[in-house]
């Protein structure tokens, strides 16, 4: 059994030791909003954010994560939807297929976290996920306005 703290709850998971974040967070927490898009750490559809940090879980074993650890999903950003980056990605009408939007939201919401007022280079140095659909731009208009939301 693996302990885990995930969205404010702890939760025990019968999963080997060497299973993949991601995994647990899709099939043992049914917590489908985290993607599967590469496996191999490149892509950040699956990305969550570890006490602050935004974290690829496709790519670290569930073993790595201790119960004090603040894992959140994208299911456990808001309780409502209302985080300025859900806000703002709603009212930019960021995504196109989707698929990627769940890894750049909490990529967006980790980065604002640790930098509340990023510039356009720290925006591209730190959103590295990569989105088939190439809503790069209104990616990065919606940043700013969250950012904007996040001084009031
Ligand atoms: S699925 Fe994890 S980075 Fe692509
Ligand atoms: S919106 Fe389609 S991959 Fe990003």
């Amino acid at each position: 059994m693996v302990s885990l703290t995930v969205n404010g709850v702890v939760r025990e998971v019968d999963a080997e030791p060497d299973t993949p974040l991601l995994w647990v967070i899709r099939e043992q927490l049914g917590l489908t909003g985290t993607k599967y898009g590469c496996g191999i750490a490149q892509c950040g559809a699956c990305t969550v954010i570890v006490d602050g940090a935004a974290t690829r879980s496709c790519s670290l074993p569930v073993s790595s994560f201790t119960p004090e650890q603040k894992i959140v999903t994208i299911e456990g950003l808001s309780p409502d939807a209302s985080h300025p980056v859900q806000k703002a990605w709603l009212e930019i009408d960021v995504p196109q297929c989707g698929y990627c939007q769940t890894g750049q939201i909490m990529a967006a919401a980790a980065l604002l976290q640790s930098n509340p007022n990023p510039t356009d280079d720290e925006i591209a140095a730190e959103m590295t996920n990569i989105c088939r659909c190439g809503t790069y731009n209104r990616i990065k208009t919606a940043i700013k306005l969250a950012a904007g939301s996040n001084h009031g």
